[in-house]
């Protein structure tokens, strides 16, 4: 089938789904939205039999989807209408959401409904939700759509009266039709009633707005948005003020702030626009700055437990002869003192009476590589990304050298540039079903480093490392599988997953051959050592990194500046654009 996909952006809904039709052999496109002609030229060009938009904000135009089947994903229960579902959902405290998947029509939201599926809500920001429970629920409306729309034209060819399948129109009279219309949620109805608003509707309410808009608020007399909510326990010694409000610690970045029940954690902010002045969002006390300097650093010892109830970036856990490392970094990026911060808590993990260290990522992302935004907020910005590639390269160094364990890289979650390279450091690689890698740098003007040149060819061979780096298209965990990248994947659905890893690494640490598997292990290092030294390596790398960071006609400054103030993209990328007379995007990842 010949699919086109309609979005706004190409985010990690989309490609997750690009790479689910890819690997079913189907041939799919990409197009931005945001040019109705160029959306027209592509449909008349490529001729779909099927339009999908994943994820689209603006409205698509009548003669298009007059024309073509359109089928639109809503991230809302059926029924629910408007720009802010997920937002309502978790103010109101839903139990349950859900993603549906409806034809488009001249009412936004409203068309006939192909398909929907609910999830359990869980405690955690909507681009959370949005990243794991409703992508995962897209993913597979769209299998059940492009099934439906099979049936549907195998039907309408072999007999038109046995059609069985036809999308249904939305009732609200129905009792299963429990969405409504709900408006834009505005600042008013989002703000912070620090007086009367408990812990847990501070935490909702950070969450609805987490990662846009974020909720606008003022502290030290700076209006900022708020983002990055953690709950501070209710354990003994846990944090309590005297008044709500009140800025009552700081650990790594955020802020313990008091209110009238308890304290909240928040880890960034972002100040609010002035003019054309535009604010990234940063650590909450870099925002701060000097209003916070007396405020008392409520540091953690190097390897905290990860039941701690306090907020805690980096945690540790075993179990048996096999030890777990959590870096939950705020979208998984990881600035300089965040790369160093976690080479102690990996050393310190090394020196455990363990066999197996597992490499555990964070609730969203496993990493996305070096701190972008970190490197938007420094005086030097290149200096700031030389440090930044350093301590990313010595934490990567410290994985590839451990010689008294196995290491394995656990990616519950997507991983991007230089965090997918980080996972190759280690000897074995697993991954949940769904996760989408994106292991390439050119499409932030890089050329990259973390190793990736010995690693990357190591696990996947010459040509495929280059396709995937030259190619900049997403890597879906089963087509990962398929060349090589991952060593197994897990079932999508996490305590499975939890399940499945768990049982993996104690077999590895548990097995009666582990001696030999170390043996072997420091073998291969030491022989590859012997032909061309890790030093060597970097060495090259980093010379071309100089050039990104200080070389003229680097175009790395540029789109890292795009990337970090979100300067829209509205035209389709070339990499990505339809082109009749190169009909096939060139990639890896088909299944093989
Ligand atoms: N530094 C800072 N922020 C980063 C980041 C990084 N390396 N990687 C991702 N983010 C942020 C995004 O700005 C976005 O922030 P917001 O939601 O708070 O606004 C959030 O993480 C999610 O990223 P997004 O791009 O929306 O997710 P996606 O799933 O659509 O795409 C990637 C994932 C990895 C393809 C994309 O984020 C990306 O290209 N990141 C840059 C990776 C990179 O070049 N790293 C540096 C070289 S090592």
């Amino acid at each position: 089938m010949r699919v086109l996909l309609l979005v706004t952006a190409f985010n990690g809904l989309t490609q997750r789904v690009f790479e689910q039709l890819r690997l079913q052999s189907h041939e799919v496109r990409v197009i931005f939205a945001g040019c109705d002609d160029e959306v027209r030229d592509t449909v008349n060009l490529f001729r779909p039999d099927l339009i999908l938009c994943p994820f689209l904000k603006q409205r698509i135009a009548e003669d298009i989807w007059n024309k073509h089947l359109c089928i639109i994903i809503h991230p809302g229960i059926t029924g629910d209408r408007g720009p802010s579902s997920l937002d309502w959902a978790i103010l109101n405290r839903e139990s349950e959401w859900g993603v549906t998947a409806l034809q488009a029509d001249s009412e936004m939201d409203a068309g006939d409904i192909w398909s929907t599926g609910n999830f359990p809500m869980r405690e955690a920001s909507k681009a959370s939700l949005y990243r794991q429970e409703v992508t995962k629920m897209a993913a597979h409306l769209v299998d059940e759509a492009i099934e439906l729309f099979k049936l549907r034209t195998d039907a309408l060819q072999v007999n038109p009266l046995s059609l069985r399948f036809k999308p249904q129109a939305l009732d609200y009279s129905r009792a299963d039709v429990k969405g409504e219309l709900r408006p834009l949620l505005k600042q008013p109805q989002r703000a912070i009633d620090w007086s009367r608003d408990s812990t847990q509707t501070v935490l909702d309410k950070i969450r609805a707005a987490d990662s846009f808009p974020g909720v606008l608020d003022e502290f030290c007399g700076m209006p900022v948005y708020l983002y990055g909510a953690h709950r501070e326990g209710d354990s003994e010694g846990a944090l309590k003020g005297d008044r709500p409000k009140q800025i009552l610690g700081q650990r790594h970045g955020a802020i313990c702030v008091a209110t009238i029940d308890g304290a909240v954690w928040i880890s960034h902010l972002k100040r609010q626009k002035i003019e054309s002045q535009a604010f990234i969002k940063l650590p909450a006390t870099w925002v701060l700055g000097k209003a916070v300097d007396t405020v008392p650093e409520l540091s953690l010892k190097v390897l905290p437990d990860n039941k701690t109830d306090t907020f805690s970036e980096i945690t540790y856990s075993e179990s048996g002869s096999v030890g777990y490392l959590y870096f939950n970094f705020h979208n998984g990026a990881m600035g300089t003192e965040q790369c160093y911060r976690l080479l102690k808590a990996y050393k310190a993990a090394l020196v455990r009476d363990t066999r197996v260290l597992v490499l555990m990522g964070g609730d969203d992302f496993f990493s996305n590589g070096i701190h972008l935004n970190h490197i938007e907020a420094s005086e030097d910005k290149a200096e700031s990304s030389w440090l930044n590639i350093n301590a990313i390269d010595d934490l990567i160094k410290a994985i590839l050298e451990t010689r008294n364990k196995i290491t394995v890289a656990a990616l519950k979650n997507n991983a991007g540039a230089g965090g997918a390279m980080m996972a190759l450091a280690c000897d074995y690689i697993f991954a949940r079903d769904g996760v989408v890698l994106n292991p390439h740098y050119k499409a932030m003007g890089l050329y990259g480093s973390e190793y990736w040149t010995y690693t990357l060819p190591n696990r996947v061979g010459v040509e495929k490392a280059a396709e995937l780096t030259e190619s900049c298209l997403p890597l879906g965990a089963q087509a990962a599988a398929n060349i090589g990248f991952l060593d197994a994947i897990f079932p999508g659905d996490v305590t499975a997953y939890q399940f499945e890893l768990n049982k993996h690494v104690t077999d590895i640490a548990a097995d009666y051959q582990f001696e030999q598997l170390l043996a072997n292990k420091l073998q291969r290092r030491d022989r590859d050592e012997a032909e061309k030294p890790l030093a060597a390596y970097r060495q090259e790398e980093l010379l071309q990194m100089e050039l990104c960071f200080w070389g003229e006609g680097s175009q790395y400054h540029a789109k890292r500046y795009n990337f970090v103030y979100k300067v829209s993209c509205t035209r389709t990328p070339a990499y990505l654009k339809y082109d009749s007379n190169k009909p096939e995007i060139k990639t890896s990842s088909v299944s093989v």
